[in-house]
């Protein structure tokens, strides 16, 4: 039985999203917020794999599948049913997710998974969708879904879904996830405040390190008196000479960001050492020519 995606007639990649930095501006009649993030994606993702079949079938491989196994629904199926629905039918299809991200830790580890899920079966049913209907579909499936079908450096404004490309160059980063699950909307609602300035971009473009090391994530805070591991795993980076430490979304998952890919490398290798019950990863943030269309 087929247990990895390579053995699947088509891959796609489903890159972890990150929120270099991300400002709650405001707040939606219907609870949704605002915001204005800065929003790049790794190398370092999920991994979906799709064939043909004579039913339709889905699996799961990968270091945080268990995780994902105890629920009955998930985003991957969901996305699959509803873009089926657009396309008036489409074929039976088996569906392999490689799960490599941590679930529920700020990185759109199923965003990421249902954009890819969309990406992979139009190329697979060689189907086309206006791009205005394809992200209907993402924006239905979730907030952070359309910026996931992107998958590229953007500064995602609304709920997340006016997307505006960006020339972000490529950075070295550690991911770090204590492996306890923080809720997205107990986060927000222990916000402080939902009203809150816009992140300042103007002329951050000079020295992108420099600028990123200036932005913030407002929902750090309240996600910080939620799970208290997100200071620790924090401290962690800082100790590991990470030139910035920031929470992406709404946590738990932190990034360090480095000068070089080795320096990374050799971050990642010294914390998981010291640190074995807790997840870390090197990896580099895609390029603005390396995201899916
Ligand atoms: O859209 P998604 O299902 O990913 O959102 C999960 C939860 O996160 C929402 O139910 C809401 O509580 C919160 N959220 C929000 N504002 C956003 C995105 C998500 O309040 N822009």
């Amino acid at each position: 039985m087929p247990d990895s995606p390579a053995h699947f007639a088509l891959i796609e990649p489903a890159p972890a999203k990150i929120n270099l930095a991300l400002a709650v501006t405001g707040r939606r009649a219907d609870g949704y917020h605002l915001l204005d993030s800065l929003v790049t994606f790794t190398a370092f993702g999920d991994r979906i794999g799709l064939s043909p079949a004579e039913e339709d079938r889905f699996t799961l491989s990968g270091p945080f599948a268990g995780a994902l196994a105890a629920e009955g629904d998930n985003l991957v199926t969901r996305a699959r049913d509803r873009l089926r629905e657009a396309l008036g039918g489409a074929p039976a299809v088996h569906i392999h997710l490689e799960k490599n991200l941590p679930v529920a830790s700020g990185i759109g580890g199923g965003s990421a998974d249902a954009a890819a899920t969309l990406r992979g079966l139009l190329a697979l049913w060689q189907a086309g969708l206006p791009h205005d209907a394809l992200n209907a579909i993402a924006l239905y499936l979730g907030a952070d879904v359309p910026m996931c079908l992107a998958s590229r450096p953007l500064v995602a404004r609304g709920i997340g879904e006016a997307i505006a490309p960006l020339a972000l160059p490529p950075l070295a980063m550690v991911l770090a996830n204590p492996l306890v699950g923080v809720s997205t909307p107990a986060v927000f609602k222990a916000l402080a405040s939902t009203d809150n300035p816009p992140l300042a971009l103007e002329g951050a473009s000079a020295d992108w390190p420099a600028a990123i090391a200036g932005l913030r994530n407002d929902l750090e805070p309240p996600a910080r008196r939620l799970c208290p591991e997100i200071a620790r795993i924090s401290e962690s980076l800082g100790e590991a000479e990470a030139s910035t430490v920031r929470m992406s979304g709404s946590g738990a998952t932190c990034f360090g960001l480095y000068p070089s890919r080795e320096a990374a490398d050799a971050a990642a290798a010294a914390l998981s050492r010291r640190h074995p019950h807790w997840f870390f990863a090197a990896t580099t943030t895609l390029g603005a020519s390396d995201g899916a269309h």
